[in-house]
């Protein structure tokens, strides 16, 4: 369940990526939904624990789906543990170790540098050691959507233009596929170069009970979406074999509800 906590037309910088937002693409959206529902005059600090909910939620319930193994659910309260070494604009706990990929976008800082000496937009944390490790993209994964495989692995697709004066390594993400998971025990974003049948910023994906994974709206371009011929209110399949089917299908209920 990778979240998205980014807003369009907002610059997220490393200080302002941890907004506030509704994980479109999680289970928890109908909690959420209703949590939401129920603050009706919303306090900054009911933002904050929304916020803290959203971000803890793939946490939780990974404790919750522990197995046999004894978990402590009464803890009361949040401690500073580490760093991500990028901001989390999107999180989410990687079967079978438990450890969390961070993603971000292409960033003029982050805390993490590669073997190429450029910045990270990506890194695994891991929750026993607390050391955050970075991971390479070659795609600017700028909001992105994302979703779990049945094999496990999270797939994340579309994204953001490249940003070629702060990163000439990083190319276009508009029409991406990335996937991670383990290989014995490291983790790395593979692209191998399939792409989506149409760009899409913003995107949403879920993966349905087939295994496919359905893939939705987002922008064309990240220019306004009050002019629709900028959106994408389609949608497209990822088949069996992890890769786009091609085709983006008109999706009168996102027509509809425009912008994105
Ligand atoms: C990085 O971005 C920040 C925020 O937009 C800006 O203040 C800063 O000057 C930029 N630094 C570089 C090296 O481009
Ligand atoms: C493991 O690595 C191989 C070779 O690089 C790659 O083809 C495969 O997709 C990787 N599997 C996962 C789950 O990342
Ligand atoms: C709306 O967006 C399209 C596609 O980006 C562009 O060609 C057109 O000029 C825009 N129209 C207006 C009124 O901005």
């Amino acid at each position: 369940m990778a979240m998205e906590l980014c807003l369009p037309f907002e610059n997220t910088s490393t200080r302002q990526a941890s907004k506030y937002g509704r994980p479109h693409n999680t289970v928890f959206a109908p909690l959420c939904d209703w949590i939401i529902g129920n603050i009706s005059e919303i306090s900054m600090n009911l933002r904050i624990l929304e916020y803290l909910f959203y971000c803890l939620a793939p946490v939780t319930s990974a404790l919750f789906n522990d197995g046999d193994r004894h978990v402590d659910v009464s803890v009361d309260y949040f401690e500073l543990a580490g760093s991500s070494g990028v901001p989390a604009m999107h999180a989410a706990v990687l079967p079978p170790d438990g450890k969390v990929v961070f993603l971000d976008k292409v960033e003029n800082y982050t805390e993490l540098l590669l073997p190429n000496k450029r910045y990270a937009y990506s890194s695994l944390y891991d929750p026993i050691s607390h050391q955050s490790s970075p991971l390479s993209v070659t795609t600017n994964p700028f909001c992105c959507g994302g979703a779990f495989l049945p094999d496990g692995r999270l797939v994340t697709i579309g994204g953001n233009a490249p940003l070629l004066w702060l990163d000439p390594t990083v190319d276009d993400g508009f029409d991406a596929i990335r996937y991670i998971g383990s290989n014995s025990s490291t983790y790395n974003w593979i692209e191998p170069g399939n792409k989506l049948g149409s760009k899409r910023w913003y995107a949403s994906a879920q993966t349905l009970s087939n295994g496919d994974v359905f893939v939705a709206a987002g922008s064309l371009n990240g220019l306004n979406p009050g002019n629709y011929s900028n959106n994408n209110p389609t949608y497209e399949i990822l088949g069996s074999d992890r890769v786009s089917k091609g085709k983006s299908i008109p999706m009168e209920i996102l027509v509809e509800t425009q912008p994105y």
